[in-house]
């Protein structure tokens, strides 16, 4: 089984792509998590689109299409989604039929702050549910106070890969069904 990490977050130490390491060390068995990192997707336009998909776009699309599953990480900026993940799901969202359609994703998130993204994932899957994506909607993964719980780009924290192991299991056992 395939399943595709996106991180919200371009930087280099972020917190998400961390986790999306974590989720790599724990996946079950027979499960591979490839991350794709959004860092030379340009800003939706649709002037470009109609002029054609721009290699990025086209890389971004077929790796969404080829995925039996999309596992997001998705940091908070002020109250919602990163315009970085926003932006891959608005490329994502388009053509007939758009990578999105039907896929299924999973979604988790750490922060500095309690909350743990809690707002941002509530808005993605806000998002999700316009592009008839279908989400995982049981259970979060809302890694707070991440600064205290990531050192040095790994997932340290005990309880919290629990978490995500729990969390990963259940949703590979659902989509394998
Ligand atoms: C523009 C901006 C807005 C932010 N807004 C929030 C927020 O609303 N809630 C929150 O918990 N953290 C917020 N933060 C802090 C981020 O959670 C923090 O920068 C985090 O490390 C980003 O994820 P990353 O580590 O994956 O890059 C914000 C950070 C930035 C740069």
């Amino acid at each position: 089984m395939k399943i595709l990490g996106v991180s919200g977050s371009l930087r280099a130490a972020s917190f998400n792509t961390a986790l999306l390491r974590a989720a790599q060390e724990l996946a079950p068995e027979g499960v591979a998590i490839e991350i794709f990192g959004l860092h030379d997707l340009p800003l939706f336009n649709q002037d470009v689109e109609d002029q054609g998909d721009p290699a990025p776009v086209a890389a971004w699309k077929d790796a969404v299409r080829g995925a039996d599953a999309l596992l997001l990480a998705c940091p908070e900026y002020n109250g919602g989604v990163t315009g970085v993940l926003k932006n891959a799901i608005d490329w994502a969202s388009r053509g007939k039929p758009a990578p999105l359609d039907g896929k299924v994703a999973c979604i988790i998130g750490a922060s500095p702050g309690v909350t743990g993204t809690v707002r941002a994932q509530d808005a993605l899957r806000q998002s999700l549910r316009k592009v008839s994506a279908l989400y995982w909607p049981l259970g979060e993964v809302l890694v707070g106070q991440a600064h205290t719980k990531i050192e040095d780009g790994r997932l340290t924290d005990e309880k919290s890969r629990a978490v995500l192991q729990r969390h990963l299991t259940a949703f590979i056992e659902k989509l394998r069904g």
